[in-house]
């Protein structure tokens, strides 16, 4: 069978032989096994749905297997045999050209070279879901080969409930992911709830379809690490021989030391398992590797006299790095830490003094003695990075909770009032007030040719767009445009794109309409391929999260979620192409909602009204919570966007004065 024929025979009418599981593979961790016999027997039940009764004896055993190795029923036995990866879209059987953009986006969360456990439809952070299941993929393929414009596919957790009349206007497809009754949002229910094959952690580009590979998180992690340098350098002072000191070689956090390169310092950056460390290193993305604590500390002394730019990796604990930095008087001008601490218990921190395998063994026999340990080094890890502030480091959290597991660990990062962290988050400091309260966030698209001239010229129109606009820019937002732009001038030559031809773009909201408006004239005129536009959810409005996107809000908001909910919904009758809303995303299960959309341009008019009303609401509903919060910048710009669009009507708040607020009694 061809491709045109595999996909729109959904699931096929002759039961495919099983297979094993290529051993090559990059499988996702074994989950915990949480159901009871009955669950169990809930969860066969609940996989043969989309099986005729004739293949029901020989998959249940099969399933059930399954659950018994891997925790989870992925049916590898339908993975299609064709290879998986964001084809030109002229090449998917559909009758809706919206529909065939979606099947590429899906596709290259898919593609071995994208996905980080592909077998298992994970695309990253390990739990990162597209499907929860290769049925659920072959039937959403299906209904998007069939679909006609005026239908929508609604997707809960990677199941396709079906194909819906609707309209022109409406979202092809709209996608939510682990969306769960308030209550029922502890981790221990995303185990259970996924085992059971009724809903899955989409994370945020994952479930959605709009994962571009690294290069998202280069550009995000670049423009972290030079804003941070901007806050603790003086005037006239550079990043070159100052160090940032951090954690994690893994999918985002490999970003770290490309991104130090990119602004100019000396990046050590601590790695327990020596396969990452040697993976990153092979690929460029960290120039040199050591595994001894006397060598780092030779290296970084040698690197800071000729104030070199250079990243290094040390295969180790990161507290010992701390530890040692300190003993060794190196003073250490940044410091964060990029370890998945959002999923503590399970292998995401590893203890100090224990080894790598040795953790495992006891994450897998003795789960509490393995918290316990995972807390000792959180405390240790806290005091240690407590001992270099004091002496002038300014550390920052990287969304990845560590300020949160080191409190609830004891450590001692509580500030003062025993309410806040002793220090901020990327967002509180930098990303919120310089880029997400002005609007700039990270815009993407994908060009659905899937030819790299395309993508050239579009890195062209997106230059000369900024260009011009940087032009007439107040000068709040000068230093913001200006790192844009020097980032699309290089985006070719850093040599980012792995799987579609996709580039990322911080950009507010008059970047981001004037860009796209731009791009749909070229299509008009002939001159590129259709283009899909997105942005990953880490943005402007599309996601809460108290701990990371919306932890520069302070009016006590920050615990709500209204603000993403509106984005999906408002996003989806401006004319998204599809949106998703999810449950869950980097910081954890029920620490976040999270949405985004993409909106294929095929350059018709219809696609500039839509591009237009959508961009414009996209970033400023966000824009518009975070002025209403009292943030200063957002106020700015939010006043700006209302002088720029006279229809847009924002309610503005009134500040009042500390002092007669101090002078009441409660
Ligand atoms: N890069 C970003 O823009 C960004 C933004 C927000 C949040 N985050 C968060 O950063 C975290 C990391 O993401 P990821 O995709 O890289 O995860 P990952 O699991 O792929 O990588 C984390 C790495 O840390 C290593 N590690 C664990 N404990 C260690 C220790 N004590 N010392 C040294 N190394 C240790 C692991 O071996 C692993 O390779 C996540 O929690 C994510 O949500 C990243």
């Amino acid at each position: 069978m061809n491709f045109h024929e595999q996909i729109k025979q959904g699931i096929p009418s002759v039961l495919p032989e099983a297979k094993p599981y290529p051993a090559d593979a990059n499988r996702a961790p074994k989950r915990k096994d949480i159901l009871s016999s009955d669950e169990k027997q809930l969860a066969v039940r609940n996989a043969l749905r989309y099986f005729p009764k004739e293949w029901h004896q020989e998959l249940a055993v099969e399933f059930a297997q399954e659950l018994k190795d891997f925790g989870r029923i992925y049916m590898y036995r339908f993975k299609p045999t064709y290879y998986m990866t964001a084809r030109p879209i002229t090449d998917y059987p559909a009758k809706s050209q919206q529909a065939a953009a979606i099947m590429l986006m899906v596709d290259n969360n898919l593609d071995p070279a994208v996905a980080q456990h592909p077998e298992e439809l994970i695309t990253y952070g390990g739990n990162g879901a597209v499907f929860q299941n290769w049925a659920q993929y072959l039937l959403a393929m299906k209904y998007l080969s069939e679909m006609e414009n005026d239908q929508t596919l609604h997707l809960y957790s990677g199941h396709p409930m079906g194909l819906f009349p609707s309209s022109v206007d409406a979202p092809r497809v709209v996608v939510t992911n682990g969306m769960m009754i308030p209550n029922y949002s502890q981790p221990d229910d995303w185990e259970k709830f996924n085992a059971l094959g009724v809903t899955q952690y989409g994370q945020m580009t994952a479930g959605s379809f709009m994962y571009i590979g690294p290069q998202g998180i280069v550009h995000g992690t670049t423009i972290t690490v030079m804003n941070a340098f901007r806050k603790v350098l003086n005037k006239g002072e550079n990043s070159q021989g100052k160090i940032f000191l951090t954690a994690g070689l893994g999918g985002m956090s490999g970003a770290q030391p490309k991104a130090g390169n990119i602004a100019k310092c000396i990046t050590v950056c601590a790695e327990v398992n020596a396969n990452a460390a040697t993976k990153r290193h092979q690929q460029g993305w960290v120039d040199e590797l050591i595994d001894n604590m006397d060598d780092l500390v030779a290296r970084v002394r040698q690197a800071q006299a000729n104030e070199e730019v250079v990243s290094i990796a040390y295969i180790g604990n990161v507290v010992n790095v701390w530890e040692a930095f300190f003993e060794h008087d190196i003073f250490v001008h940044l410091g964060s830490d990029q370890t998945s601490l959002h999923n503590p218990w399970s292998g995401g921190y590893y203890p100090v003094d224990i080894s790598v395998e040795e953790s495992n063994r006891l994450i897998r026999q003795e789960p509490e003695v393995f918290k316990e340990k995972v807390q000792s080094t959180l405390r240790r890890h806290a005091d240690a990075v407590n001992k270099h502030t004091a002496r002038g480091t300014y550390f920052f959290d990287y969304g990845n909770a560590f300020l949160l597991e080191a409190s609830r660990a004891g450590g001692d990062v509580m500030s003062e009032n025993g309410i806040d962290f002793k220090y901020s988050s990327y967002v509180q400091d930098i990303l919120g007030p310089m880029c997400f309260d002005y609007g700039f966030g990270p815009f993407r698209w994908v060009c659905a040719s899937g030819n790299p001239e395309d993508l050239d010229k579009t890195d062209a129109i997106a230059s000369r767009v900024l260009n011009k606009i940087m032009r007439e820019s107040p000068e709040e937002i000068q230093q913001q445009m200006q790192d844009n732009i020097t980032w699309i001038d290089d985006a070719k030559q850093n040599k980012l794109v792995v799987g579609s031809q996709a580039r990322i773009l911080y950009a507010d909201a008059q970047g981001r309409m004037e860009i796209a408006k731009a791009f749909n004239d070229a299509i008009n005129s002939g001159e590129i391929g259709p283009v899909v536009l997105g942005r990953d959810h880490h943005d402007v409005s599309g996601t809460d999260s108290p701990y990371r996107e919306t932890s520069n809000i302070y009016d006590g908001s920050r615990f709500t979620a209204d603000m993403a909910i509106h984005n999906v919904i408002g996003d989806s009758f401006r004319g998204a192409t599809w949106v998703s809303i999810h449950n869950g995303g980097g910081v954890g299960w029920g620490e976040v909602t999270n949405g985004g959309f993409g909106m294929l341009l095929d350059g018709t008019s219809a696609a500039e009204r839509r591009l237009k009303s959508m961009l414009l609401f996209d970033v400023n509903n966000g824009i518009a919570r975070r002025s209403w919060a009292r943030n200063e910048e957002a106020n700015f710009a939010i006043k700006r966007e209302m002088e720029r669009t006279p229809k847009l009507k924002v309610t503005l708040a009134n500040v009042v004065e500390d002092e007669i607020l101090n002078n009441l009694s409660f």
